[in-house]
């Protein structure tokens, strides 16, 4: 006999790196306000741990403190699963489990998940179907996986559905309630942290960006962990630093391999304006007042078109297609000469202004409690066997 998750069980949210964090702070706050509220128990697996991945954005999104932290660091991708796998079972053995729920393509989603599963507690994953079909990526893995996991799947776009199909997952499985992500946009863009304050704060002259200014995040290993390449790309960039003054926010990734391959000098640009990993509002506040982003991740590229900025995406595909065919995104790619050329043609007011798809309206979260809501009080039904 199957032992069914108990209905009094906590929802088990899962976070792990600093992606998730601005997915689940509307989640967690629709559960709240539901009628009658969803319980839930918040689990940080400790993916992303330093205070600027971490604890800043907790504070900048009000997420409540984990409930649950497992610690498990930076490893490789088999060691940090197998050790988020490791953790995470226990968690379900004490709590009980009523769900999880999981967001985005980390590998802390698709550990818990596969945990979940294995347990017979139900699987919820946020941000389903997105696929940019390339296997060299290890979000597109934790991705499929995860989606063949869920037994229920929010999609953000409807591109999604028809991707969750192919790979034979069932219609009454899959539901359209468009962008966690965006709801948190919309509800912080007012607290948003104006440039021109967290330059001086940074020691920064803000004249420096009084024309105007670019962003950049790179952090993708394709892009960061091969030298030549990271070379390339930064050489473009300095390109268009001439014209554009560019901040550029440095994760620690980037950080670290520029510093073991020697590469540090190639940021020392009168064109560049060095920053740290920013906090929530400081970053929204930053891409808001740019003329252009320039990035290789993947929420930035649907939170600039939420904004209405231009996005250069440095990457050969998008698993978000709904960015450059609706919204302000141009993939580049890794040709530095279409990187220069592009970012130009934005400079001499050819950049897309995009519409705001569907249901990217600061809504999704609620869609998500009152589907979900339904969903498992019909699955709890008591039924006579
Ligand atoms: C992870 C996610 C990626 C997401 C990104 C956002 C996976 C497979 N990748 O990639 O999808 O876009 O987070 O940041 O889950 N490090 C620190 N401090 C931290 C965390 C990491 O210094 O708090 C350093 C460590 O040296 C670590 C490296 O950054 O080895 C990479 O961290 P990791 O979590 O493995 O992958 P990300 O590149 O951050």
């Amino acid at each position: 006999m199957t032992v069914m998750p108990s209905p009094e069980a906590p929802i088990l949210c899962v976070v792990g790196a600093r992606p998730n964090y601005m997915k689940m702070a509307p989640i967690i706050r629709a559960f709240a306000a539901h009628e009658p509220p969803l319980a839930i128990l918040l689990v940080h697996t400790g993916q992303h741990y330093d205070t600027a991945m971490n604890a800043r954005l907790f504070a900048d999104l009000d997420l409540p403190r984990p409930d649950v932290n497992l610690e498990v660091g930076s490893a490789s991708h088999a060691v940090q699963t197998a050790e988020i796998m490791k953790r995470f079972e226990p968690v379900i053995d004490q709590h009980g489990a009523r769900a999880v729920l999981v967001v985005g393509d980390v590998n802390s989603t698709l550990a818990c998940a596969l945990v979940a599963a294995k347990r017979d507690v139900p699987v919820i994953h946020v941000e389903a179907g997105l696929r940019s079909y390339d296997r060299r990526m290890p979000e597109e893995i934790n991705r499929v996986l995860t989606d063949q996991l869920a037994d229920i799947l929010y999609t953000t776009e409807r591109s999604a559905h028809a991707n969750l199909e192919r790979e034979g997952i069932a219609s009454e499985r899959i539901a359209f309630v468009g962008n966690v992500m965006i709801d948190s946009l919309l509800g912080n863009l007012p607290k948003a942290v104006a440039p021109e304050v967290l330059l001086r704060e940074a020691g920064v002259d803000p004249a420096r960006i009084a024309e105007g200014y670019g962003v950049v995040t790179l952090h993708r290993p394709s892009n960061v962990d091969d030298p030549e390449r990271l070379v390339t790309i930064v050489g473009a960039l300095a390109q268009v630093s001439r014209r554009l003054p560019l901040v550029f926010t440095l994760h620690p990734r980037t950080r670290n391999n520029l510093e073991r391959f020697g590469l540090f000098e190639l940021l020392d640009n009168p064109g560049f304006v060095i920053l740290p990993p920013q906090g929530y509002l400081e970053m929204l506040g930053l891409m808001a007042g740019a003329t252009m982003v320039l990035t290789d991740s993947g929420g930035i590229q649907e939170e600039t078109t939420a904004l209405g900025v231009p996005c250069l995406t440095i990457r050969e595909n998008t698993e978000r297609p709904i960015t450059v065919e609706q919204g302000t995104n141009t993939l580049v790619g890794l040709d530095p000469q279409a990187i220069v050329a592009t970012a130009e043609s934005v400079l001499a007011g050819q950049g897309k202004r995009g519409r705001v798809p569907e249901y990217w309206d600061g809504k999704a979260a609620e869609r998500i409690a009152a589907h979900l809501a339904g969903w498992l009080a019909e699955r709890e039904r008591p039924t006579l066997r």
